[in-house]
């Protein structure tokens, strides 16, 4: 069969970030404008109440595990999920002032050089074990909230996460829950977000699993990516404080509309590949109208994921005028007991780690019948200044 042309790019498709240019081939997961993210051809909404070591054999193998599969699996992680003493020193050795997603780079790229083994396979698994206790352990640390609760292997891998956070304040019933919840929603996202992307092309020139999932991180947390989960939440609270809590749908019509008006962001809307709401914005949503229907940024994300669309579908030169992913996470994570979206990014981070490794894997040991993918090395044209 003759090569097929899957994309001529156009010259006005220069400097677009790529948008839609076909550069490889994802085996974990897809997504579609229409209906969203798929796992291994199984819909997001579907996986929502899975355990997340469930779902991270499913984007590893492809597969639904068997009960035997999975329990071994398990067992897998917990074997490889403590940290070395020294990892430990290093990670408490960190300054607690600044971006605690450099501090979450920085953890990472000193377990990798106490114990990588420079072996993708190896580092992947590893480092899918490590991350819960590696993010809690920086969360503890530049928060000071005192000394990391040792893993403990009776607990699920997300219940030790959210067993290890030291939250000076009551916890919620729904806190761990959200956290499991959380944490299957931002795994993958196809092969073309800035993170995931970044990871891959470090990789691609032989840097190690550690050093190619810390760029990856450095990707993660610029606000049009992974810190959009933090603005979002102070674009919710900013209504909250200008509107007050008894909001009206109209209130919040309005805000939208000045927020336009002065060429302001309208957060946790829109997505490059989506064209409608995101449907892990969907199950968050549900969850969070169930449990937590009086929550004060819960009823203004409601309010605002009716009223922003309505606004926005009226500009015909928006593509995806719906909420994303962004929109309620903060809301959800603050109402369940986590009211800290310095820490946002780094739960996402925690998650995508995840995906990011496991698609390393595939580009450095499966792609192109196992020779892997060569380095990522696009072509730029040369414009002259002058
Ligand atoms: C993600 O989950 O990575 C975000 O939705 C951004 C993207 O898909 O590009």
């Amino acid at each position: 069969m003759e090569d097929e042309v899957l994309f001529q790019v156009k010259k006005s498709e220069l400097e677009s970030g790529l948008r839609g240019i076909p550069v490889g081939y994802c085996v974990t997961s897809t997504v579609h404008p229409e209906k969203g993210l798929f796992y291994a051809d199984i819909p997001i909404s579907e996986l929502a109440s899975w355990e997340p070591e469930r779902v991270i054999c499913l984007l590893q193998t492809g597969k639904d595990p068997t009960a035997e599969e999975l329990s071994q699996f398990k067992s897998e992680l917990k074997k490889r999920a403590p940290l070395s003493k020294a990892s430990i020193v290093d990670i408490e050795k960190l300054p607690t002032t600044g971006d605690p997603m450099k501090l979450l780079t920085a953890a990472i790229l000193l377990v990798g050089m106490r114990e990588g083994k420079n072996d993708w396979k190896e580092d992947a698994l590893n480092l899918i074990a490590k991350i819960p206790e590696i993010t809690a352990r920086v969360i503890n640390h530049h928060a000071s909230w005192g000394k990391t609760p040792p893993f403990d292997p009776n607990l699920g891998y997300m219940e030790n996460f959210a067993a290890m956070l030291n939250i000076p304040r009551p916890r919620e019933k729904e806190l761990a829950e959200v956290l499991r919840l959380f944490n299957i929603l931002h795994f993958d996202h196809g092969g073309g977000n800035l993170s995931t992307f970044v990871g891959k092309a470090v990789a691609s020139g032989l840097e190690d699993m550690y050093g190619s999932i810390g760029a990856s991180i450095l990707a993660l947390a610029g606000p049009r990516h992974g810190g959009a989960n933090q603005e979002c939440l102070y674009f919710l609270k900013e209504a909250i404080e200008k509107l007050g809590e008894a909001a009206s749908a109209a209130d919040v019509e309005k805000f939208v509309r000045d927020k336009l008006a002065n060429k302001e962001v309208i957060f946790g809307f829109g997505h490059a590949v989506l064209r409608v709401e995101d449907p892990r914005a969907t199950v968050q949503y549900n969850f969070a109208s169930k449990h937590f229907p009086k929550h004060p940024l819960v009823k203004m994300a409601l309010l605002m994921r009716s009223e922003g669309s309505k606004v926005l579908k009226e500009n015909p030169k928006i593509s995806d005028p719906y909420p994303n992913v962004d929109a309620i996470s903060g809301s959800l994570l603050s109402a369940a007991g986590f009211p800290y979206p310095d820490y946002y990014t780094l739960l996402f981070a925690l998650s995508r780690t995840v995906g990011i490794a496991i698609q390393i894997v595939y580009e450095r040991l499966e792609a192109r019948g196992g020779k892997g993918t060569p380095i990522i090395r696009p072509k730029y044209i040369y414009k002259s200044r002058g």
